[in-house]
C-alpha cells in the first residue's frame, strides 16, 4: 500500500505544519508533499492536479491556509476529488474531557482544549492558544498564536482571533459571543460580544475605526 500525504499551502504556516504532519503520519511507505496553487520560496511543491494524478493507493491532505474562506474552498475541492482531510495534533497539545472536534482541525504546539467543548470543522489553533471549558466554536475558525479563549465563549463560523487576544469568560446561559466572520485584532482584550463581521482592537476591545 502506498500512501501520500500533502500539506496544502506552502507558506509560513504550511512549513510550520509539515513537521507536525511528519511526526504524526510519517513512516515507511508514506510520501509527504507540499501542494500549492501558487509558487513557494525554497520549497518544492506540487500543483493540486499533479497531486491528484499520482497513483498512490491513498491520498490525504492537511489544509494549512489561514484564510478561512480559502480553507473552506480547498476543503470542498478535496472532497469533490475524493481526498480526505487530516486532523493534525502536535504531541504537545492536550485535549481533556468531553471535547467534540470537527474534521480537518489543526492543534499546533502547546495548544490546549480543556473540558466540555464543541468545535466545528477545520479549526486552526496556532501555537500556545487555548480554549477553556464550555466553549462552542463554529466551522473554519482561526486562532493565531497565543489566543486565550476563556470559559463559556461562543464563536461563530469563520471568525479570526489575532495573536495574543484574550476573550473574557462568559457565563453559563449567557456566553460571550463572537459573531460570524468577526476579526479580533492581535492583543485585543474582548470584554463584550463582538457582532458578526466586525473588527475589534485594543483593551478593552472596540471596533476598529479606519481614518
Ligand atoms: C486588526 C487587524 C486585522 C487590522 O488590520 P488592517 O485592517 O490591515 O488594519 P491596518 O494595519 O491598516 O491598521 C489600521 C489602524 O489600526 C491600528 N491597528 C491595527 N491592528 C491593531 C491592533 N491589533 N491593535 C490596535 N490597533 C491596531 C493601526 O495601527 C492603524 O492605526 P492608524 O490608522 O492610527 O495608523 C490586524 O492589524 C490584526 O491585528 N491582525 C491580526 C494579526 C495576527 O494576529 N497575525 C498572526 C499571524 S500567524
Amino acid at each position: 500500500m502506498t500512501r501520500s500525504i500533502a500539506v496544502y499551502g506552502a507558506s509560513g504556516f504550511g512549513r510550520e505544519l509539515m513537521p507536525l504532519v511528519r511526526a504524526q503520519y510519517g513512516g515507511p511507505g508514506v510520501e509527504l508533499y507540499f501542494v500549492d496553487d501558487g509558487t513557494a520560496d525554497g520549497v518544492s511543491v506540487l500543483s493540486f492536479d499533479q497531486f491528484l494524478n499520482m497513483t498512490h493507493d491513498e491520498k490525504r491532505v492537511a489544509i494549512a491556509i489561514g484564510n478561512s474562506t480559502v480553507r473552506e474552498a480547498l476543503d470542498r475541492k478535496c472532497s469533490d476529488n475524493g481526498i480526505s482531510v487530516l486532523d493534525v495534533r502536535s504531541a504537545t497539545s492536550t485535549v481533556l474531557d468531553n471535547v467534540v472536534l470537527g474534521e480537518g482541525s489543526v492543534l499546533c504546539g502547546y495548544t490546549h482544549l480543556t473540558s466540555d467543548i464543541r468545535i466545528g470543522r477545520h479549526f486552526h489553533a496556532n501555537i500556545y492558544s487555548y480554549v477553556a471549558h464550555d466553549c462552542v466554536i463554529g466551522d473554519f475558525v482561526t486562532f493565531a498564536p497565543g489566543v486565550k479563549c476563556n470559559g463559556n465563549v461562543h464563536i461563530d463560523d469563520h471568525a479570526y482571533i489575532g495573536t495574543g487576544a484574550i476573550l473574557k469568560q462568559g457565563n453559563p446561559g449567557s456566553p460571550l459571543r463572537i459573531g460570524r466572520g468577526a476579526v479580533v485584532g492581535m492583543g485585543a482584550v474582548v470584554t463584550k460580544d463582538v457582532p458578526a463581521g466586525a473588527t475589534v482592537v485594543g483593551n478593552p476591545a472596540r471596533p476598529l475605526v479606519r481614518e
